[in-house]
């Protein structure tokens, strides 16, 4: 979708103007550019009693150049940034593209820039569908297009805004696209050849992947484990955006859990819901599309990605219940369950992190059930080790509306999770309660130490977000930007935590 700001001059296919509460007559500007007696249909229809304004009322009027859609938005003074963008990505959704594909959005008396450009964003980030294995029975219609309409002295401003709500949602809708791709078709391989293809011919960004030989080379036997059953092999893509500046100095290093499909392995999963682990990627969905959204939005800092691919499959090779593993930290996990591979593919992601002189680390992971059970699909499970970094990151989801909400790190987790008779550290708790705070302990063993200005040894600052309830739409009604499958959560988060520091 291509987005301009500019005056109130042209009506588009589709004019949508959304109207605060309590008008007794249209705003200013609302109908310029109509006919007198399309512009006279719709100034009595905002002054008409049966109109208020009331958040969710709308009203289509059809003229003779065009739909105008009245959007009644409530209160001024109430119209949060959320309230602003659930209802452009709702508006959005509603909209055919059967008489033209041009959209002007009317912000009239009263709107704020934040206001205009949530709204906006909403119609950006809910643009978006995942066709490409579907025969078109119409022709395509094309893209659609979009001018925000705003008085002269806001232009510049909203302008500005509206293109990086573009250019982030970039990076959006390719997470999207990686977690919607069906696992016959995305496995670790194809994910390090998309991820080099990314890279190829981008001025500033790297990427490296380490395939099969490389890992066994390195020691990375978790990751191995918990991919050798499969006939994809598993991978560790190294995404690096603007290598050469800053060397010297901390800068953050984010990883994903990237099960391209999670059957469970030996520990096999029912069958019901079993299509939905394609998604089991999306930790590294997300930070391929970060990357995406950083470049895009032309971010002049160094960072890194890690990300952890394996299919976790059952077979006469795959790892089992019972089995000790190696791990590249040098600590042994005790498998009891192959089911809990999540945490298995980060223990040698996250101690990778630690090697890159990193500022903190944050991994993304659909780790847990569990976390579903805690949060539903409201909110992303936040753990962290640091208090500054886990308050950073619930301010940044509250901004963007990405909720994540922090989750207690107790140290009896911790306890549970190292009391292997026979390893260093046990891939399952004790039982079935505190799951995500379970592999949330686990992980928590995998984050390296580095002495501090007092010569203290302490741990690298570290937060874990577990998506499982947040990456996938599947008939819920929990995010209004997503319509079906893959929601692209914490790329938009993620990308004001790093560009705002
Ligand atoms: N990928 C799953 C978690 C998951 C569940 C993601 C639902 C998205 C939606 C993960 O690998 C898993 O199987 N976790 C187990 C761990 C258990 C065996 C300790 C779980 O949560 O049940
Ligand atoms: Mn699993
Ligand atoms: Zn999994």
């Amino acid at each position: 979708m291509k987005v301009v700001t500019s005056g109130f001059i042209e009506t588009g296919n589709i004019m949508i103007i959304p109207i605060f509460e309590g008008l007794s007559k249209a705003p200013n500007n609302a109908t310029t550019g109509l006919e007198r007696s399309a512009s006279i249909a719709v100034k009595s229809a905002i002054a008409s009693e049966a109109w208020s304004g009331e958040i969710g009322e709308n009203l289509g009027i059809w003229t003779k150049n065009c739909q105008v859609i009245l959007l009644g938005l409530g209160k001024q003074k109430d119209l949060t940034t959320k309230i602003s963008r659930d209802n452009g990505a709702k508006c959005f959704a509603s909209l055919s593209k059967k008489h033209g594909t041009k959209i002007v959005i009317r912000f009239t008396t009263g709107w704020k820039v934040d206001q205009m450009s949530a709204f906006t964003e909403g119609f950006i980030l809910r643009d978006y569908t995942f066709e490409k294995y579907q025969k078109k029975d119409e022709e395509d219609k094309g893209p659609w297009s979009l001018i925000c309409q705003t008085i002269d002295s806001y232009q510049k401003e909203l302008e500005i805004e509206v293109t990086k709500s573009s250019a982030i949602a970039t990076g959006v809708h390719l997470a999207r696209d990686l977690g919607n791709e069906p696992a016959n078709r995305l496995y670790p391989e194809e994910f390090g050849r998309r991820a080099l293809e990314w890279a190829q011919g981008k001025k500033n960004t790297e990427v490296e992947v380490w395939d099969y030989e490389r890992l066994q080379k390195e020691g990375m036997y978790a990751l191995i484990e918990v991919g050798k059953g499969s006939i994809h092999k598993p991978c560790m893509v190294f995404f690096r955006l603007n290598p050469d500046n800053e060397i010297h100095s901390e800068v953050p290093c984010i990883v994903g859990k990237g099960i391209t499909f999670d059957s469970g392995g030996i520990s096999i999963k029912g069958s019901a819901g079993m299509d939905e682990m394609k998604l089991d990627m999306h930790g590294s969905a997300t930070v391929f599309g970060l990357f995406q959204a950083l470049y895009a939005t032309g971010y002049k800092g160094r960072i890194n990605g890690i990300t952890c691919m394996a299919e976790n499959m059952p077979s006469a090779e795959a790892y089992r219940p019972g089995d000790v593993i190696d791990t590249y930290s040098g600590k042994t996990i005790e498998v009891l369950n192959t089911d809990a591979e999540g945490r298995n593919v980060l223990a040698d992601g996250l101690w990778k992190a630690g090697e890159l002189n990193p500022s903190y680390i944050i991994d993304l992971a659909t780790l847990t059930g569990s976390i579903v059970v805690a949060l539903g699909h409201e909110a992303t499970g936040l753990f962290s080790n640091n208090q500054s970094l886990s308050q950073k990151i619930k301010k940044v989801g509250d901004e963007v509306d990405e909720i994540s909400w922090p989750m207690p790190m107790l140290p009896a987790f911790e306890k549970q999770m190292t009391s292997s008779k026979i390893a260093d550290v046990r891939n399952q708790g004790k039982g079935r309660w505190g799951g995500a705070s379970q592999a949330a302990g686990f992980l928590k063993q995998f984050i390296q130490n580095r002495e501090n200005s007092e010569e203290e040894k302490i741990q690298i600052p570290w937060a874990h977000l577990d998506i499982a309830g947040t990456a996938g739409i599947w008939g819920g009604e929990s995010n209004a930007m997503v319509s079906h499958g893959a929601t692209g959560v914490q790329v938009r988060l993620l990308h004001r935590l790093i560009t705002q520091d």
